[in-house]
């Protein structure tokens, strides 16, 4: 298990497009599994590479239903929207109201560098959203409607 930091907004690696990846290899698996024990160690609900400083398409997310990893992630289709405070383990301490769709359905890879279709609503549709715009180098802060404002983290 190692905890990776992760970098705060202002980091110019968080501006950045990430790279597909193209093959899976150990340093790969070694840290997906690094950004897992470090989002469940901070309670985080998704963490993407660049947080730790890793320019590659690769995303985690869980909701509470165990462990997503998604490698070269698309989004297929959206529907609806829905606007509720969202956070970002970059932004430590802050929340903003962000519209994100109801609903979406993704392609990615999984682990195993098999093809996967996932259908998210909610919660789940929000942290898809939120973290492939982060391979995307968008912070969601540049997404808030009204304003940042504080929220008492659950931390330790
Ligand atoms: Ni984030």
């Amino acid at each position: 298990m190692a905890i990776r930091k992760i970098r705060l907004e202002g980091d110019p690696v968080l501006g950045k497009k990430c790279r597909p990846v193209e093959v899976m290899t150990d340093k790969l698996h070694v840290l997906i599994g690094d950004m897992l024990d470090t989002m469940y160690e901070h309670n985080g609900v998704g963490l993407a590479a660049p947080q730790v400083g890793i320019l590659k398409r690769i995303v985690v997310v869980d909701v509470g239903d165990g462990p997503i990893v998604m490698v070269n992630p698309q989004i297929l289709e959206s529907e609806g929207e829905e606007i509720m405070d969202e956070g970002c383990l970059s932004v430590p301490g802050m929340a903003g109201q962000v519209p994100r769709p109801a609903y979406v359905k993704v392609k990615a890879l999984d682990e195993d560098m098999e093809e996967v279709e996932l259908e998210a609503t909610e919660l789940l549709a929000r942290a898809f959203c939120h973290e492939i715009d982060h391979l995307e180098g968008k912070m969601y802060t540049s997404l808030v409607q009204g304003g940042l404002h504080p929220v008492e983290y659950e931390d330790e």
